[in-house]
């Protein structure tokens, strides 16, 4: 497909990391863990919320468009309205995709450069749109809306690629499974306390933390980006990625800081004779089972 190529190209177009890590570092060193991370991550959402909050600029415009095809003189001023409350919709979809596009590196980064600028293009040209329907120039504000479209359908599937193709907002522990039965995966006396410590149980990497004489076994995979979540410090009864700085709660794996908007899987420990074994808690899934199975499903 000729989309297909030019997402290939887009993946490997060097020449945009100059302005996109620019941006992304400025929007990374305004945007550090906490409360306002957490809210445009979609942390208390338990998902990312960038592609809720797209549709309803999308729904807005696409009612416009309609109103500008087939409702006629007297639907004008509903087609207005439509085109301005889009834009203003599009604010927080703006304010939430940048945020998620400032943790991705890479192919992904240049692509959601590109993404974010057909997007801002689009908002900007449905702002025209608007203004020059507010005028009385009703034909230019239907053309810089139809441009807007454009640009707004085209950035939408690079969106989409970026999800669908790219997998970034996914749950990275999405396909990995773990043992259903008991699993000997470390002598307990390997383990300091607050000291993760990076286990494999088949192709499953887990990180166990000793505290307070408990054991705890989380997938090491953070569900955010992927970070290898025994490279990052034990704070309180949290394990802290040492990427983004999400913090998951050891016993239960639940998200205390974001950015990750998805809870880190944990097994279940048992302790015999300084063995320490684990088995999965959570139900199968069928994308956990084969061609992607692991760890003994
Ligand atoms: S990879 Fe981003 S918070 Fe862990």
């Amino acid at each position: 497909m000729p989309a297909d190529r030019l997402v290939r190209a887009l993946e490997h177009a060097t020449a945009l990391d100059r302005p996109a890590d620019a941006v992304a570092g400025a929007v990374g060193s305004w945007l550090g863990p906490g409360r306002v991370k957490d809210l445009l991550s979609g942390t208390w959402f338990g998902h990312a919320v960038h592609p809720a909050l797209v549709a309803v600029p999308i729904g807005a415009w696409i009612t416009a468009s309609w109103l500008d095809a087939f409702g006629g003189p007297d639907s004008r001023p509903a087609a207005r309205t439509a085109v301005g409350f889009g834009t203003l919709a599009a604010v927080p979809a703006v304010l939430t995709g940048g945020s998620d596009w400032a943790e991705v590196d890479g192919a992904e980064r240049r692509v959601g450069f590109v993404h974010a600028l057909a997007n801002s293009a689009a908002v900007g040209l449905y702002a025209g749109s608007w203004q020059a329907r507010r005028r009385g120039r009703h034909a230019v504000g239907v053309g810089l809306a139809l441009a807007g479209a454009g640009l707004a359908g085209a950035g939408g599937w690079l969106g989409g690629h970026l999800t669908y193709a790219a997998g970034v907002g996914v749950d990275t522990t999405a396909f990995l499974s773990g043992p259903s039965e008991w699993t000997e995966v470390a002598a307990e006396s390997d383990l300091g306390e607050d000291e993760p410590t990076a286990v494999q149980v088949g192709e499953v990497p887990l990180v166990l933390v000793r505290r307070g004489g408990v054991v705890h076994a989380v997938n090491d995979r953070c569900t955010h980006r992927g970070a290898p979540l025994h490279e990052g410090p034990v704070v309180g009864d949290c394990l802290e990625c040492p990427w983004h700085g999400s913090r998951f709660g050891l016993a239960g794996g639940e998200v205390r800081r974001g950015p990750a908007t998805r809870p880190q899987p944990v097994f279940e420990v048992a302790v015999d004779g300084g063995r320490v074994l684990v088995r999965r808690t959570d139900e199968q899934r069928a994308l956990r089972l084969n061609p992607v199975a692991s760890g003994g499903a």
